[in-house]
């Protein structure tokens, strides 16, 4: 057992990180980088419809969908704590209550950007949904200005995710 552990041991591959981050540097290519900033921005102009009476910890999202519409979203906190919707979450269901899914299926997220003050990611939660709608998209932080800080993908974030492949579901 004890040498054999070492295989048991699963973590993503330097090979499996280094073809992420091609893959992440073509999709920026091919959408544009200045179209990445400019989500950015919207998604900045969303933070400050944040309703945020308890955290004051406002957050802007804006998401890219497959067919070149953006979605934005914001957090709203609600006095019960639980039903608090984040940003990226809004973004997800703002798109779905426009048909996204008539129209495009359920992989219609392609990016998603979101502006606050810390140097943070989306949570698990977003993470998970975003899963639901994308086998894979771009996750763009931005500061509260809009900035770009730094461009990652939900398969960095979310390794070895459960989803919904994993019920037979296309
Ligand atoms: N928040 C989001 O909007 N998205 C996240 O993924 C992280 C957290 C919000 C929820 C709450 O209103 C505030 O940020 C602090 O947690
Ligand atoms: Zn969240």
């Amino acid at each position: 057992m004890k040498e054999n552990i070492d295989k048991l041991v699963w973590v993503p591959s330097p090979r499996e990180i280094a073809v992420e981050k091609l893959l992440i540097l073509n999709e920026i290519e091919a959408i544009g980088l200045p179209w990445l900033e400019n989500l950015a921005h919207t998604a900045a102009i969303a933070r400050k419809r944040a309703y945020i009476p308890q955290t004051g910890y406002g957050v802007g999202a804006a998401m890219l969908d497959t067919i070149g519409d953006e979605h934005s979203g914001q957090n709203v906190e609600i006095t019960t704590l639980s039903e608090t919707g984040h940003a990226e979450e809004q973004s997800m269901k703002n798109a779905i209550d426009k048909s996204v899914i008539q129209r495009m299926g359920r992989r219609f997220v392609r990016a998603v950007a979101v502006s606050h003050e810390g140097d943070t990611s989306p949570c698990g939660r977003c993470r998970q949904i975003m899963k639901e709608f994308s086998d894979n998209a771009l996750v763009i932080i931005a500061d509260p200005e809009g900035e770009i800080r730094r461009i990652t993908s939900l398969r960095i974030l979310l390794p070895d995710a459960f989803g919904p492949k994993d019920l037979g579901i296309e």
